[in-house]
């Protein structure tokens, strides 16, 4: 299995340049199906979770083009409406595709999904939002098998602002027959920049100030080019690496905007930022001290910052609180953070903020961090994606070597790891 080795120790200084966003390159790549034209995306990640998704569409019929970081898709050549059962558990992906695969052909089979194991993460909104919009659903044989002659608009009112649900619901409605409103939708960055995308194809989507998006279903979309929104995670993974090291780091084509409560919460910890023409420049403006932290859907402080931002207040003075509200089992690697001198106890209780939806059950969903803590380097298997780089992350602030076992689950969502952080002076090899 694939790993990393990393001496730890040395402040990370220096350029590095975000890539796109890993979230919003997958969708839109599935959004191509929704046309016979060519669709260009320019900014496309090079990580697993893109290549395993253009695999998806070829497997179809799609004819997909790389160059660097620019796909050409089109879908033209789908010849079929069954994604094979071999992807099943890749990716959160595969349930995505019914919508534009029940608009091609009327039916559908997609594998069950995947994804990090952070909670039980179910898809019955997505399947209750393809059932209003007309389609018949049903799991047969670990496979979603569905059906519709022609989907049609309706009120979808989701329980919860799913990301997945929005943009199945949104994907569903597009080419729906009459006009469709996603009542509290999710309205993550990447969310918008797969509606910029469809509207560009021909769509017609409003989004309203109540969090409702509104799809006039139209017959046909076209072509179009559009460059993927930069990398929001990565970001606030190699802001929270710059601050933690006590270096300094310009991330070129980091985006403000989509960052604005992370940076508030690395200011109130002690970090400090520097917006410049090319991206934002990250250090520390002087002690690190203790913060609160609750995860949330956007604008909230977003769950897929919550590790490193936790590796990063083990370096802070105080008692830091943080309260995950999304994925309900999400600090199960803060274990292997104490095992290299961590202070950091887990609780089933919602801690510092408000109660949420997991404040009953076995949930260990709150974490309580005791700083600052000198951190040594060990041997680590990584579970996940995002408590992948809170190991890199950590591993660079430890004193000596660590062993990073699992380095593939990394390579899922960021884009040439071992590249940047060397770039950055760390001393990181893979092998
Ligand atoms: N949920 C349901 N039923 C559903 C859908 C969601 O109960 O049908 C619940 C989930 O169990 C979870 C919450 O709603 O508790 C939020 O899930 P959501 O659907 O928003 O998450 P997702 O679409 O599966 C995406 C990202 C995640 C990110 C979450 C939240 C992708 C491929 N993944 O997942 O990113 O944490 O939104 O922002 O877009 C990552 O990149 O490492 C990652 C895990």
């Amino acid at each position: 299995m694939p790993s990393y080795r990393i001496e730890g120790g040395s402040p990370l200084r220096g350029t590095i340049r975000a890539s796109g966003a890993k979230n919003a390159a997958t969708k839109q790549i599935v959004a191509a199906l929704l046309t016979d034209d060519e669709v260009v995306l320019d900014n496309v990640p090079r990580i697993g979770d893109v290549t395993v998704t253009i695999d998806m569409c070829k497997a179809l019929g799609a004819e997909v083009e790389v160059h660097g970081e620019t796909i050409r898709m089109r879908a033209a050549t789908v010849s079929s409406g069954e994604v094979p059962v071999a992807f099943s558990g890749v990716n959160r992906i595969p349930v995505l595709m019914v919508g534009p695969l029940l608009h091609r052909y009327g039916r559908a089979s997609v594998p069950l999904v995947g994804g990090d194991a952070i909670g039980a993460r179910p898809i019955d909104f997505h399947m209750d939002a393809l059932r209003r919009l007309g389609a018949s659903v049903a799991l047969e044989g670990g496979v979603w098998r569905a059906e519709a002659k022609r989907l049609h608009g309706a009120l979808i009112d989701l329980p919860y602002p799913s990301v997945g649900a929005t943009e199945s619901a949104l994907l569903s409605s597009v080419l729906a027959e009459g006009t469709t409103v996603i009542k509290n939708a999710a309205v993550e960055p990447e969310i918008v920049d797969l509606i910029l995308l469809l509207q560009k194809m021909g769509a017609l989507i409003t989004v309203e100030v109540d969090r409702s998006i509104v799809v006039e279903g139209v017959s046909r979309l076209r072509g179009a080019r559009h460059r993927i929104i930069g990398d929001r995670i990565e970001v606030a993974s190699f802001a929270a690496a710059a601050v933690a090291s006590n270096g300094n780091v310009l991330i070129e084509g980091a985006e403000q905007a989509t960052i604005t409560t992370f940076l508030n919460a690395l200011r109130r910890v002690g970090g400090e930022f520097e917006v410049t023409p090319d991206g934002v420049r990250f250090f520390r403006g002087g002690e690190l001290r203790s913060t609160t932290v609750e995860t949330d859907v956007h604008p909230g402080f977003a769950t897929d910052w919550q590790q490193p931002f936790v590796v990063l207040l083990t370096q802070a003075r105080g008692l830091s609180v943080v309260h995950e509200t999304v994925h309900e089992r999400r600090f199960g690697y803060t274990a292997e953070l104490r095992a290299m001198g961590a202070t950091i106890e887990v609780y089933t209780a919602c801690l510092g903020g408000r109660p949420c939806r997991y404040r009953y059950g076995d949930h260990p969903h709150s974490c309580l961090v005791q700083g600052p803590t000198h951190l040594r380097g060990t041997t680590m298997q990584i579970p996940d994606l995002r408590a992948g780089f809170s190991y890199l992350l950590a591993a660079c602030v430890a004193s000596g070597l660590s062993v990073i076992d699992g380095a593939h689950y990394v390579e899922r969502g960021y884009s040439d790891i071992p590249g940047k952080i060397t770039q950055l002076g760390g001393r990181i090899s893979a092998s």
